[in-house]
């Protein structure tokens, strides 16, 4: 991929990122049958979609064909879609699903797009994101469920990544891995930090071999492991992975090991479980191929929980497609369904969970009932009552 130079304006530069980035997705859950469930996850390949209007068709670059936008199973059949003399809504990949009660909550201090979350009890510690294309914030924000207020900010170091992070919290360390460094589409950085929330004390760590964007990052026996993710061209879908070992906030070994790569990257909506063995087990699919949510998902009950996304992009517009569903997938039974509809749809938004409340904050939502392209970048807070299927 061509670098954009600084010559470039930011209408150029929307362009770029919009036409080379490939939009991937998996959903790799990691399972340790002794029981508990890690998570884990995925993503992906990043894009950066305009939060203005570029409206002229012509000028966006048809997106690069690559054999991984092929749909895959569980994904929506497009063949259907496309038949000669078919009118597409441009609803298209919308699923049917119950209508829920949405309650408006205060607003979060800054708008943010591919910003990152992590909640520790009755605390969600919202860090980073753009606020404009222009603009990548420093800071963390934290809203208090019990008392639905955004309160306390603090900044992050100044060599932290802003955008498409890895992260995951042990209930007080939040460990931090790559992400992209800096507004537009920038490159990644390798440099990685542990929080602590307590003492609100960054610290770093050893840097990641190669930087990432958006690798699954999760703490699994004692080790923080890093997969997937995007390689520095951006838009290349990575399948390394590599482990550390970790305990309260300390780093005990002085370099990453190299783990079993994940079964696949790229934007396709199979779902991977890894056992006691370090071996990959593949599970049902989800119900559409989901990317951009990251921080966008909780666990409750035993179900992953996952707030809107990005499916693929539309068969015949080619325009990125926002996700307006709660997907549910009970780690019982094995079932994926949907469980509720969004207010509107809206990628790489940020969830918490709290006393029967589902929480969604933050990211970028669409242009419309009838239109699932990508628009405002919010900083609304958004609950409603999480009902699960048995
Ligand atoms: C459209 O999809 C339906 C349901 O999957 C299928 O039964 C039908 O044969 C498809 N039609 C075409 C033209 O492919
Ligand atoms: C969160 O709100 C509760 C209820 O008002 C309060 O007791 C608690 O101190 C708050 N926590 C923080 C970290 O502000
Ligand atoms: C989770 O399980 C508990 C205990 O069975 C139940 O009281 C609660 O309603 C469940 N939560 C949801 C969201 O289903």
């Amino acid at each position: 991929m061509v670098r954009p130079s600084a010559k470039h304006t930011s209408a150029r530069l929307l362009l770029i990122c919009v036409g080379l980035l490939g939009i991937a997705l998996i959903a790799d859950f990691l399972w340790a049958s002794s029981p508990r469930f890690i998570r884990s996850y995925n993503h992906i390949a990043d894009n950066w979609a305009p939060p203005v209007d570029i409206s002229k068709p012509t000028s966006i670059p048809s997106p690069k064909k690559t054999s991984h936008e092929i749909p895959t199973k569980g994904s929506v059949d497009y063949k259907n879609d496309t038949a000669p003399g078919r009118v597409l809504s441009a609803t298209f990949a919308d699923l049917p699903g119950p209508e829920l009660k949405w309650e408006g909550m205060a607003e979060a201090p800054v708008p943010r797009l591919d910003g990152a979350a992590i909640q520790i009890k009755n605390l969600l510690f919202v860090f980073a994101g753009y606020g404009t294309i222009d603009y990548v914030h420093s800071h963390v924000d934290i809203y208090n469920f019990s008392d639905n207020t955004w309160g306390e900010r603090f900044d992050m170091p100044k060599e932290m990544a802003h955008s498409h992070l890895g992260m995951v919290t042990d209930g007080r360390y939040i460990y931090i891995v790559t992400g992209q460094y800096g507004p537009q589409c920038r490159g990644p950085t390798a440099h990685t930090f542990v929080l602590d929330t307590e003492t609100k004390q960054w610290r770093d760590m050893p840097p990641l071999p190669v930087p990432r964007y958006a690798p699954a990052t999760q703490l699994w026996k004692g080790r923080l492991h890093v997969m997937g993710g995007s390689g520095e061209n951006r838009y290349t879908p990575e399948v390394d992975h590599w482990s550390l070992a970790v305990k309260d906030g300390k780093v005990l070994e002085k370099e990453w090991r190299t783990e079993i790569p994940i079964p696949r990257g790229g934007p396709h909506s199979d779902v991977y479980m890894m056992d006691d063995e370090m071996k990959w087990n593949e599970l049902p699919p989800m119900p559409k191929p989901d990317s951009h949510i990251e921080f966008a998902w909780t666990v409750v009950n035993n179900s992953i929980v996952i707030v809107g996304g990005t499916t693929e992009k539309h068969p015949v517009t080619k325009k990125m497609t926002l996700v307006g569903e709660i997907f549910q997938f009970n780690l019982n039974t094995l079932k994926w369904s949907v469980i509720g509809k969004l207010p509107f749809r809206v990628k790489t938004t940020l969830v918490g969970f709290w006393n029967g409340w589902l929480y969604f904050t933050s990211g970028q939502r669409d242009k419309g009932p009838d239109n699932p392209q990508p628009k405002k970048v919010i900083g609304e807070l958004w609950r409603t009552k999480l009902k699960l299927n048995s």
